[in-house]
């Protein structure tokens, strides 16, 4: 364990980064830094600023870069580095996304989708909830909400309902969810939240109080597990609404937080 003041970048640092645009917001820099210097792994992770017509550029820089060690990706560029890797994972690729991508010694860039494994280790750590063999409701299918439903078919749920403003959006994830996991039950109702076990918001609505609800708050119960994709604020409408209906709550932070693991893991450079 080192002393995050005492560190110091040498001649044998290797060198991570994280590429977005905007990049000020990004606070995988702070808490993958740390993270370095409590395992004792001589390394560094920098911002990178990149808009998406550079992209392609940066990332072929980064593969011919000798003490490159990899990169995480966030918006907007989740879906489109994904055809800059040469290998990507299974689940990756049926999420059609890739957020963290390890450059091998010989340089080729292999990526993985962390997300939704993220947010289902901090639901079986924080909430206690284990999916195998219980029922999701999903709202959203964008980037984050795929993930999430992947990641819980992957864990075991046995009945899954993907709820989106774009109804289309919803069919095609559950068309692409029942191709790989056809045991599943996948409904796009809305109207269900109820019935389920677990509530998921993977929408980007909740980060404004005005935002209208991602789910019908009228329909949570004390019986469910409630979690929130969102990080800004830390309790958004959702998870008020659900705390005050004695719901357990899982924060959006804890799935960052567990993926930082998962990243670690994924750069295969925890000390042996
Ligand atoms: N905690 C973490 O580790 C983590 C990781 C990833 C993402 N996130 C968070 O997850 C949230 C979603 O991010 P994303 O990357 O998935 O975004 P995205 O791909 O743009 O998807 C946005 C989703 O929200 C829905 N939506 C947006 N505005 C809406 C509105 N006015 N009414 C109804 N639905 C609306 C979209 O529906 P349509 O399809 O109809 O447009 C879509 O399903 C963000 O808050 C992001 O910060 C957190």
């Amino acid at each position: 364990m080192t002393n995050p003041s005492e560190r110091q970048i040498t001649g044998n640092t290797r060198i991570f980064g994280i590429v977005a645009d905007p990049i000020y917001h990004v606070k995988t820099p702070q808490v993958m830094n740390a993270n370095f210097a409590r395992l004792g792994i001589d390394a560094v992770l920098i911002p990178i600023h990149v808009k998406p017509e550079g992209l392609a550029a940066v990332v072929a820089g980064l593969a011919s870069m000798e003490n490159f060690g990899g990169l995480i990706a966030t918006v907007p560029h989740k879906p489109e580095i994904i055809n800059l890797c040469d290998e990507v994972t299974g689940e990756a690729r049926h999420i059609g996304a890739v957020n963290c991508i390890r450059r091998d010694p010989d340089g080729r860039m292999v990526g993985a989708m962390l997300d939704g494994t993220g947010f289902v280790e901090a639901l079986k750590t924080v909430t206690g909830f284990d999916p195998q063999g219980k029922s999701a409701f999903v709202a959203g299918a964008g980037g984050a909400a795929s993930a999430i439903a992947f990641a819980l078919a992957k864990a075991g749920v046995t009945r899954l309902t993907i709820a989106n403003r774009t109804e289309a959006k919803a069919q095609e994830l559950s068309a692409r969810i029942r191709a790989v996991y056809p045991a599943i039950t996948i409904s796009t109702d809305a109207t269900t939240v109820a019935d389920h076990e677990l509530v998921a918001n993977g929408t980007s609505l909740g980060m404004k109080e005005t935002d209208a609800p991602p789910v019908d708050f009228d329909q949570l119960h004390a019986d469910q597990v409630v979690g929130d994709a969102i990080m800004q604020p830390e309790m958004t409408p959702l998870l008020r609404a659900a705390q005050a209906r004695g719901c357990r709550i899982q924060l959006g932070k804890p799935m960052l937080e567990c993926q930082i693991e998962l990243m670690i893991r994924h750069f295969n450079i925890l000390p042996q």
